[in-house]
């Protein structure tokens, strides 16, 4: 049965054989936030990710380190467990596939496959790239000279008994189906490359599902093709059934098909082509959208393990203990390379985006209005009701446009535009300095002790600047949870998790003043003594952190 309030979103289950890096926190941490925001929008959620564990290179990496293949996996997945709980991703399950619920599923969908003639036996000759593990076409392997594009290595020409997925039959419907729905493949530059490769003169051709089981230790790692166990399942195939195994049963099937299969464009075509065909040979339901971002850089230069330039989780530990957790996942959350082009990781660019959107943003805006509450109310929050007109206002439109950010915020987050749900919040912070600064309190507050109407101008305007305070602090809690539940504390206001526990919506708690606005006469705290504000500035000439 669908649910339309259900919402699921997955992540690229990343492979075992390599410790997690920056590529790999900043997918998790983006489906992190798209999952809190539509759990704060009041949606079912339910948000998966995991490790792929039966690649070849985990048998070849276990052996180097003289450990099974499965003592292997299992360290480096708990390093990613561990990596993801430290960034606070609130992940509703973790897949392994070397786990039975996994395993099982997988056989059962082959069969079905096998049964339905989807999937058949047959030969195979091809070129094969042994450091990916996959078959490279021949006309990728003459333009690339037979040398693998990855590591430059000789391609293998290889002739051996396969099983096969019939792809080759679903290329019209793809297409058609690709057209038809502009949201299935996003960006959009994404969905036109794809569209590129199933529009004639291109060809699709049925594709090799099965890996050849031999005497070779390294060839036993994996899920045996059922019915013959000379064969086993190509790490792909049982890679992307991990989407499906896990929401296959009877209390999760709510959640099929995916809402967000969130990727890297390096793994595009596995998730838009293969794996939509091989539903609609299950006859399943396919996912809603297929998001490929792009890659992130270091200091301008591709990551990569020659030049040692990763960003490793060490770094990623450093920053967030330099800055706050919060902070690295704004930077990464907001400055990612979502769409279109790559994103550079750079000092620099972290430090400015720290001191314009969190030190000199949200948090300066926070302390200020904070501390006027203290000084000229004693700290509880400003009496602004029966205020209907003062000399010199227009109250009716400064709160419509203080109240404008949530919708549109929702809104962007449904359709995956995660950067400009975030800009929903440092926008509203922008509107509040402005009005702090037209209207001036603190010039008011000089005569306010003589003068009863200029101490109620002044009650209304730092009213509306700590309620509008209180809304972006929830637009910003997605991606900045503790630091936005401390300041809801000092508000007095239900935090986001709170909200989420209590079933609250974004809806319902950015309603103006409404059941869970500011209270007049409650108190607003500055935070601890000596704490300071939420994000103190920071300086570009500091040494990075972790260097
Ligand atoms: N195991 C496969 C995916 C199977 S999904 C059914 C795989 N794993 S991986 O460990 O190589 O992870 C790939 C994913 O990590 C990318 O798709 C991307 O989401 C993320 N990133 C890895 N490096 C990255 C960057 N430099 N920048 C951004 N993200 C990248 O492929």
């Amino acid at each position: 049965m669908s649910n339309a309030g259900a919402y699921y979103i997955t992540t690229p289950i990343y492979y075992v054989n390599d410790r997690p890096h920056i590529g790999h926190c900043y997918t998790t941490v983006l489906a992190d936030v798209a999952a809190r925001f539509h759990r704060l929008m009041g949606r079912e959620v339910f948000f998966l990710t995991g490790t792929d564990e039966h690649a070849d290179k985990v048998v070849t990496s276990a052996a180097e380190h003289g450990v099974s293949p499965q003592a292997w996996a299992d360290r480096n997945a708990a390093a990613f467990k561990e990596a993801f709980a430290f960034l606070g991703c609130t992940n509703d399950d973790f897949i392994r596939t070397t786990e039975a619920r996994h395993r099982e599923k997988v056989s059962a969908y082959i069969s079905r496959l096998i049964e339905s003639g989807a999937v058949y036996k047959g030969e195979y000759t091809g070129w094969y790239d042994a450091g990916q593990e996959e078959y490279v076409t021949d006309t990728a392997a003459r333009e690339a000279d037979y040398k693998s594009t990855v590591n430059g290595k000789a391609l293998i020409k290889r002739t051996e008994p396969c099983y096969f997925f019939r792809l080759s039959r679903y290329q019209g419907k793809l297409r058609a189906l690709i057209e038809e729905r502009p949201e299935f493949i996003r960006p959009d530059a994404r969905r036109q490359e794809v569209l590129g490769r199933l529009r004639p003169p291109a060809e699709l051709h049925d594709v090799p599902i099965s890996r050849p089981v031999t005497d070779d230790p390294a060839t036993q790692w994996g899920i045996r093709i059922p019915g013959d166990d000379a064969h086993r399942v190509y790490v792909w195939i049982d890679a992307l059934f991990n989407y499906l195994s896990v929401v296959d049963t009877s209390e999760r099937r709510k959640f099929w098909p995916a809402t967000v299969h969130l990727i890297g464009k390096d793994i595009l075509w596995f998730h838009a082509v293969i794996w939509p065909a091989v539903l609609l040979a299950l006859g399943e339901p396919l996912p809603r959208t297929v998001f490929g971002h792009g890659w992130w850089i270091a200091e301008g230069q591709k990551m990569s393990k020659s030049l040692g330039n990763f960003i490793d989780l060490e770094k990623v530990r450093a920053y967030a203990s330099r800055y706050s957790l919060d902070a690295l996942r704004w930077f990464l959350s907001t400055q990612g390379p979502l769409t279109g082009n790559d994103a550079d990781f750079g000092h620099a660019k972290f430090v400015e985006t720290y001191n314009a959107d969190l030190a000199n943003g949200i948090g300066n805006c926070a302390s200020r209005v904070a501390n006027m509450i203290d000084k000229y109310f004693g700290g509880a929050a400003p009496d602004a009701q029966g205020v209907t007109a003062l000399a010199g206002h227009d109250w009716p439109r400064i709160v419509g446009e203080l109240t404008t950010g949530a919708d549109g915020a929702a809104h962007l987050a449904s359709r995956f535009d995660l950067h400009g749900a975030l800009r929903s919040g440092v926008e509203l912070v922008r509107k509040i300095d402005g009005y702090i600064n037209t209207t001036a309190p603190f010039k008011l507050a000089k005569h306010a002790d003589d003068d009863p109407l200029k101490k109620r101008e002044l009650a209304v305007i730092l009213y509306h600047c700590a309620e509008a305070i209180r809304i972006a602090a929830y637009l910003f809690w997605p991606a900045m949870p503790w630091k936005m539940d401390e300041l809801l504390t000092r508000w007095g206001c239900p935090t986001g998790t709170q909200a989420v526990q209590r079933g609250l919506t974004l809806a319902d708690l950015a309603a103006w003043a409404g059941e869970h606005g500011l209270k007049a006469g409650a108190p607003i705290s500055k935070g601890e003594a000596g704490a300071g504000g939420l994000f103190n500035r920071a300086d570009a000439a500091e040494v990075p952190p972790g260097t």
